[in-house]
């Protein structure tokens, strides 16, 4: 049985559920298409499925046991294949995508397409044709082609994101809410992600953030922590699609993981505190509890230079720092506003802020050498005021009258 048709499993608690996507050699995919017989082309019984036409691209098989998997492959004929390669799709019924099609006619459509594909896939299999598929022909996502791929495999995992909404109540800290993809864009174009940047989602829910930015950049790593088992659970299942969505269009894939559990847990402090160069968190609706323990414990540790983007800032940085404040994230960091998109978030049509701390320990060296410097001015003033004294003593003591006599000073018997 393929991986999909016995379904995505479910990952054990704290447990990595992903690995790095490697390109599949085109060896094994010209191999994989010559046993896919055609009149089992479109469907396998439990499962849709769609031959790739893409340099290193793999057969994509959904299970049919989840009946909204038909439309996840109505949506990739219609909105990836139908404007590049219309001439695959002539054989499909006329309108078909004006009007609403039941699955039988979704695996009839499919059916049709794999049959006209077969010798494109064929002619297509030797190299990355850009000329035709444009960016969906080359090996590194664009913006657009990793936003798609993100939804089609957000659509297999979740059939019913209203579950998500409703499973806790609203603003508690494990209330759920998303970050869109163009916001995400926004914010890795900002921080000009690169290939020593290892980026970690603290509270990553389904996980769509972390297989987008493996996804649209080269970064080293890309890792999420979720708590909530619901979300955690759709997590597992958005990966997996993810990758053999992935697969299918011949993509690079960085490496990444999701993984269930708690990212106060001490076990996750060496990824967050030594490997990570950039930290998510949607702290929208965290708690006071919650907030204390970020900013007071977990992010005390980080490196000097570790990025921090937030949907609410961690203080103001025209605070200056005080005695009692040299504990504050504020003292050893700077906040400043990002920039953010039109409803780049799920839970509300506004604008949302997005925030960038940057760790900046020398900002506490600064308070503590200024310090020094008072302390030492002060003791300086000090001596000077004490040898002052001492030295007008002195004078006192020797100074005598015109017929050499010494002058006193004290009492009243001069
Ligand atoms: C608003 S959602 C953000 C999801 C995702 N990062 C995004 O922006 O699209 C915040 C998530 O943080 C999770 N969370 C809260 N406390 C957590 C903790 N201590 N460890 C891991 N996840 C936590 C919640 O369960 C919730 O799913």
């Amino acid at each position: 049985m393929s991986e999909a048709e016995s379904g995505p499993g479910r990952g054990e608690e704290d447990s990595p559920v992903t690995e790095k996507v490697d390109a599949v050699p085109a060896r094994l995919i010209k191999e994989e298409r010559r046993s896919s017989s055609a009149d089992t082309v479109g469907t396998g019984g439990d499962h849709v499925e769609l031959f790739s036409i893409c340099y290193s691209g793999k057969t994509l098989r959904l299970p049919t046991s989840q009946p909204h998997m038909y439309q996840v492959i109505y949506r990739i004929l219609k909105q990836v294949y139908l404007p590049l390669v219309p001439q695959i799709l002539v054989g499909l019924p006329k309108g078909w995508t004006e009007v609403i099609l039941d699955h039988n006619q979704v695996a009839e459509c499919a059916k049709k397409y794999n049959m006209a594909a077969k010798p494109y896939a064929k002619n297509w299999g030797g190299s990355y044709n850009t000329d035709t598929l444009k960016e969906w022909g080359h090996p590194q996502c664009t913006f657009r082609v990793a936003r798609d791929i993100v939804n089609f495999a957000y659509e297999c995992a979740v059939p019913r994101p209203s579950d998500l909404n409703n499973h806790y109540k609203s603003f508690s800290s494990e209330t759920y809410g998303e970050t869109n993809l163009e916001q995400m864009a926004s914010i890795i174009d900002e921080l000009r992600l690169g290939p020593s940047d290892v980026f970690v989602d603290l509270g990553s829910g389904i996980g769509q953030l972390v297989c987008f930015t493996s996804a649209y950049t080269k970064i080293k790593k890309a890792v999420g922590i979720e708590l909530s088992p619901l979300p955690a659970g759709h997590a597992v299942d958005l990966s997996n699609y993810f990758k053999k969505i992935m697969a299918h269009f011949g993509k690079n894939c960085g490496k990444f993981e999701l993984i269930e559990g708690d990212f106060l847990n001490p076990k996750f402090k060496k990824l967050i505190t030594e490997e990570a160069t950039v930290i998510f968190i949607n702290n929208y609706a965290f708690g006071p509890d919650l907030m204390f323990n970020i900013t007071n414990e977990l992010l005390q540790e980080l490196k000097h230079g570790t990025r921090i983007v937030t949907t609410k800032p961690f203080g103001s940085n025209k605070r200056e720092i005080t005695y009692r404040s040299t504990s504050d994230i504020t003292a050893m960091s700077d906040t400043v506003q990002m920039r953010s998109v039109e409803h780049c978030v799920s839970w509300t049509a506004n604008k949302v802020d997005f925030w960038l701390t940057t760790m900046d320990h020398t900002k506490l060296i600064k308070y503590y050498e200024d310090e020094l410097h008072k302390k030492k001015q002060q003791r300086e003033g000090s001596e000077a005021v004490e040898q002052h004294r001492e030295h007008g003593n002195k004078k006192r003591k020797t100074e005598r009258d015109s017929n050499g006599h010494k002058i006193k000073f004290c009492g009243n018997s001069a």
